[in-house]
């Protein structure tokens, strides 16, 4: 049997309490079938890392459920089919970035063999060879971010799931993320990633999600979703601007 890659369900999230209780996220379903690239969109505060974090299971969910392959996040083993790229990638500062791969392939319960084949070639293809012995702390946020992507990649997961991988990159950092998601997409990946870079989503997804204020207004393909005649940035905040409209009517 063949599992969606993810598969969310009616998922509710909100933080705090009472009155303050904020909803960021309103039954949330979305299915993403393996081999896809899937785009999220949303206007900041819109819920899309609350639902990456919850795919994680950094966070619960107030109700729902989420799958991995078939897994239920937080009550099988589902993590080590996942490659991670944070919103805010973090390190340990002292380690350089060649320590920073191989801790993350041990935690990951690769053996030393298989980590050692790895690590050069994942450094040359986010391009931090001449930086592999340097310590992190003195990383760019681009060198960091691209430190990041290789993190997520060190143990091959299935699935990817990136919280905005394009962020904080000059023009050739942008590009050689897009064609690794493109060459990630070849290999049979599954890759779920949230964007504000529309341009980006365009060039790589097969469907998008389009989420606001915590309610997912739009799932399927991206040629579906482009309003006649006009790009994906006007379509986008049409979209935004009728959800808008409507919750103050
Ligand atoms: N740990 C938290 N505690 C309280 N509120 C939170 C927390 N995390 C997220 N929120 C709230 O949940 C909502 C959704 O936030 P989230 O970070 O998921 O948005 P986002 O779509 O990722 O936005 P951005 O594009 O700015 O990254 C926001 O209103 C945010 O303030
Ligand atoms: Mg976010």
């Amino acid at each position: 049997m063949t599992y969606p890659a993810i598969e969310i369900n009616h998922l509710r999230k909100g933080f705090g309490s009472g009155r303050k209780k904020n909803q960021a996220l309103s039954n949330l379903s979305l299915s993403i079938q393996p081999g896809e690239v899937f785009g999220f969109l949303g206007p900041n505060g819109a819920g899309k890392s609350t639902t990456i974090k919850l795919l994680l299971h950094f966070l619960k969910p107030d109700h729902g459920s989420l799958h991995i392959l078939g897994k239920a996040v937080g009550q099988e083993e589902f993590r080590h089919r996942i490659g991670y790229l944070s919103e805010f990638p973090v390190f340990y500062d002292h380690l350089t970035a060649g320590e920073t791969l191989l801790l993350s392939g041990r935690l990951s319960g690769m053996t030393r063999q298989a980590i050692d084949q790895r690590i050069p070639m994942l450094l040359e293809r986010m391009n931090l060879t001449e930086a592999a012995d340097r310590r992190v702390g003195g990383f760019s946020k681009g060198m960091k971010q691209r430190l990041g992507m290789a993190n997520a990649l060190v143990h091959d997961p299935a699935v990817l799931i990136f919280d905005e991988p394009m962020s904080g990159l000059d023009p050739v950092g942008r590009h050689q993320i897009k064609g690794l998601i493109a060459e990630l997409k070849q290999e049979g990946k599954t890759i779920f990633f949230s964007s504000h870079i529309l341009s980006d989503i365009e060039a790589l997804c097969d469907r998008i999600g389009i989420i606001h204020k915590g309610v997912l207004l739009y799932s399927g393909g991206l040629r579906d979703f482009l309003v006649a005649g006009v790009g994906l940035e006007e379509s986008f905040v049409q979209i935004i601007e009728e959800a808008d409209r409507a919750s103050f009517a």
